[in-house]
């Protein structure tokens, strides 16, 4: 059957949303994940390649005659896989090595977001070996709560909120201890606090135009109320109301157009999904980072929100033909619930058994983060393990079919939070 062919790169919940939804349209002959997950192996099929191995990749590529490689992950891209893919001919959704590094160098995205305009909070970028130059702009200038950023890609443990002035200068020394944050730091961001209610958008770009899905909100602590560790996320739900139609308008003429129209003019068209991490106060939105990828667990709820076809709208991308492109939503909610290892982000055990996923209705929609299939049994096999995805016509409906579904499914050590999306409904 001719049809498009696509080449998903990633092994995680967003991945498997990906190949999911890209499989989901008429328009697909085939989803190969690379190296994907049980979720993404109902998908198509997986292929085990090292993400890191780019002559692999395309190779596989070629082979099974892909018409778009979608890239998952922030590594590769910002590796320059996006380049080494192009310079063979393979179209890509994902930005070049350049763009890329708006996830990839803190100090990068905010010289770009002050060249361009784009509101953000007040910045000082210094070399980390220059400890003198950073302690005295700490005691003289800074105000707190002070904000400290490794420049570099730190897997989220790159970012100190610090109440006081003392705090910040211990922390250089916490950082420097860190052999990973220290490699990561090799720039350090000084930057503003920023106040208020944090979401996020993803532009989908073609280098020229874009289309904006709807708004999410993430759960990064491992607690009910936003209490403990940080982690990758623990749910998320879409659309966030806190993003107001004044909001969305603000992040598309006063962040996304400049940032679209200045990367094009630094002869790097920005293509793939520009994902906008906003803090919201008084009905303004400022920047809080870029990523230069979907978030991992907002794709889990803005690909099903969007029910227009996802595959057209990936192809078009990678094309530059975005423009004729109409994206439609759903009219209401969704709301997608990590169940995790007890433990997670710290230590935690893997190998669990899972049950339930097989009395589940066809409707019901499970997403695989860390899973591995033995003899047809899934098992769990990391932190985050799958992503129970609720539907709805009002926010509170999503959240308890989410739950509903949750009940169904256990495994030793499974947890997770149980307000997902609560922050949401205090504001409808
Ligand atoms: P980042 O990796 O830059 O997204 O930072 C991680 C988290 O730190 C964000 O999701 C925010 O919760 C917080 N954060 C980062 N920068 C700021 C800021 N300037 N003001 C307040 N909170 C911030
Ligand atoms: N959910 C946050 C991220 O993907 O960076």
């Amino acid at each position: 059957m001719p049809g498009y062919r696509f080449l998903v790169l990633g092994s995680g919940g967003r991945e498997h949303a990906i190949s999911w939804a890209l499989a989901k349209s008429p328009k697909t002959a085939e989803v190969i994940t690379a190296p994907g997950n049980p979720g993404t192996a109902q998908c198509g099929i997986n292929v085990q390649l090292d993400l890191n191995d780019h002559a692999a990749i395309i190779q596989t590529a070629k082979t099974h005659e892909v018409d778009v490689v979608v890239v998952g992950p922030e590594l590769p891209l910002v590796n320059g896989i996006a380049d080494d893919l192009r310079s063979m001919g393979i179209a890509v959704f994902g930005p070049d090595k350049y763009g890329a590094q708006l996830e990839g160098s803190k100090e990068f995205a905010k010289n770009l977001m002050e060249e361009f305009g784009v509101p953000t909070a007040a910045y000082q970028s210094f070399d980390f070996s220059d400890h003198s130059a950073i302690k005295t702009y700490i005691r003289e200038k800074a105000q707190t709560p002070i904000v400290l950023k490794a420049d570099g890609l730190a897997a989220g443990k790159g970012v100190f909120i610090c109440e006081t002035k003392e705090d910040a200068i211990g922390r250089l020394d916490y950082i420097q201890a860190d052999k990973a944050l220290a490699a990561a730091a090799t720039k350090l961001v000084i930057e503003e606090f920023m106040d208020g209610e944090e979401a996020s958008v993803f532009a989908v770009c073609d280098g020229l135009n874009y289309v904006l899905l709807t708004p999410a909100q993430d759960h990064k602590r491992i607690g009910d109320g936003d209490t403990g560790l940080n982690t990758g996320g623990m749910g998320a739900y879409t659309p966030a109301p806190v993003v107001s139609n004044h909001v969305l308008n603000q992040v598309k003429t006063e962040i996304v157009e400049p940032m679209l129209k200045g990367m094009q003019a630094k002869g790097h068209p920005y293509v793939g999904v520009l994902y906008v991490g906003l803090m919201i106060k008084d009905d303004y939105s400022r920047v809080v980072e870029f990523n230069c990828r979907f978030g991992d667990p907002e794709c889990q709820v803005i690909l099903p929100q969007l029910e227009s076809d996802f595959a057209e709208m990936i192809v078009h991308a990678a094309n530059g033909t975005l423009s004729q492109y109409k994206p439609l939503f759903y009219n209401g909610f969704h709301c997608s619930v990590v169940l995790a290892s007890d433990g997670y982000p710290e230590f935690y055990e893997k190998g669990k058994q899972i049950h339930g996923l097989e009395t589940l209705s066809e409707e019901s929609v499970v997403f695989h983060s860390g899973t591995k299939e033995f003899e047809g049994l899934i098992f769990t096999n990391g932190g985050r393990v799958l992503n129970v995805l609720g539907k709805g016509d009002t926010l509170n409906s999503a959240i308890n079919n989410a739950y509903e579904i949750v009940k169904k499914i256990s495994f030793d050590n499974i947890y997770y939070r149980n307000d997902i999306g609560q922050k949401g409904l205090k504001r409808i």
